[in-house]
């Protein structure tokens, strides 16, 4: 399959094969070839050659990827939706998001199934509320690098007409989200920052899918840690994680929501730290908080648990392989830890 992305005027149109490795090598290439060095309007991503149309996803360090000032892909920190993507089996990580999670493990080994048990519950959520709640409008905040398994993937399986707005705020997962999706009209990938909710509701591409007037499915899926009660941006999390769905959405919408938890809230703060010394934001919380940032929604059955206990399906679709390096962590959570993602759907009366 083939996808055109129009990336600038000076950039050439680029036809992008809809497969991670095959868009990254095209990219790479379009821009190197040209020496482009266009800063207009393209998908956010710096390059090789400072162009800001995608070249950047590149395997090495770059000199132009560390200029200050320049907006590109980090290489010199982790960031969450590559390191995520690497325990889901995805292939577009770099060492530094490796290194990263590696010495993550050694302190909470359990990371792997956690992010894996999230991922597969992403998938029973969004057939639940398809094909059980009747829902055909999703927004998708924090929607990550593709994997197996998306968000429209899933819910067009059960309703071909289902709409999906993607929206996250790190370019890598903009250039991979668009290339997948421009072939799909029922769907638009935008660049926000969730903790700025307005900005996400005003946007065209979600006035021209979403009609807020029929009932509509937030989806805040292992996104709630990287939201920091001490955070200046936006109005807090409060305001972040409600606004739409209290303010916006027609009464019998939904919120999907996961995140990172510990019962013991000092190795939750431990985590946290280890997070943020990476450069990561990062909140973990206890279960009460996260039950008192839903409160006056009403909890689909079972209610908000550990997501491993979530309507679990044996039969449900599998997730990539796990990556050889990461093997030796899965079945960490077999031992009771209490530390977990948590999480569930709520309906607004
Ligand atoms: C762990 S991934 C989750 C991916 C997907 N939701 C899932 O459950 O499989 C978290 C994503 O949230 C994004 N993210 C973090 N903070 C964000 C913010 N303030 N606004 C938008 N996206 C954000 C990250 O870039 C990353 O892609």
């Amino acid at each position: 399959m083939v996808a055109t992305a129009r990336f600038s005027r000076r950039c050439r149109e680029v036809d992008l094969p809809v497969g991670f490795g095959s868009v990254r090598q095209r990219l790479e290439v379009g821009c190197r070839k040209r020496g482009c060095r266009n800063g207009a309007a393209g998908n956010g991503v710096a390059g090789k050659w400072g162009c800001r149309n995608g070249g950047g996803m590149a395997t090495g360090e770059r000199p132009a990827d560390k200029r200050p000032g320049n907006d590109s892909i980090p290489l010199d920190r982790p960031t969450s939706a590559r390191a995520y993507s690497w325990m889901l089996g995805g292939k577009d990580n770099f060492a530094v998001d490796r290194e990263f999670m590696l010495r993550t493990l050694q302190g909470f080994p359990e990371c792997v199934d956690i992010a894996r048990q999230n991922r597969l519950f992403l998938y029973r959520a969004v057939r639940h509320l398809v094909r059980d709640a009747g829902i055909r409008q999703f927004i998708d905040l924090g929607f990550g690098l593709p994997a197996e398994d998306n968000v429209h993937q899933v819910a067009q399986r059960f309703d071909p007409e289902a709409r999906v707005v993607y929206v996250d705020i790190d370019p890598i997962v903009l250039v991979h989200g668009r290339a997948l999706l421009a072939d799909n009209d029922a769907t638009a990938v935008i660049t926000a920052d969730m903790r700025e909710p307005e900005s996400v509701v005003d946007h065209p591409d979600t006035r021209a899918l979403i009609d807020f007037a029929e009932p509509v499915a937030l989806l805040f899926l292992s996104t709630g840690h990287y939201l920091k009660d001490s955070d200046q941006v936006g109005r807090g999390v409060r305001h972040t994680v409600r606004h739409v769905i209290d303010e916006v959405a027609a009464p019998g919408s939904y919120l999907a929501f996961s995140q990172i938890v510990h019962d013991d809230p000092a190795r939750g703060a431990e985590m946290s730290e280890l997070a943020e010394g990476s450069g990561i934001p990062w909140q973990t919380r206890t279960p009460a908080e996260v039950d008192a940032l839903l409160d006056g929604l009403e909890p689909v059955e079972p209610g908000m648990v550990n997501l491993r206990d979530w309507r679990p399906d044996p039969d449900q679709p599998p997730l990539e392989a796990v990556p050889a390096p990461l093997a030796a962590f899965v079945g960490a959570t077999d031992e009771e830890l209490g530390h977990y993602e948590y999480g569930g759907i709520l309906r607004k009366p």
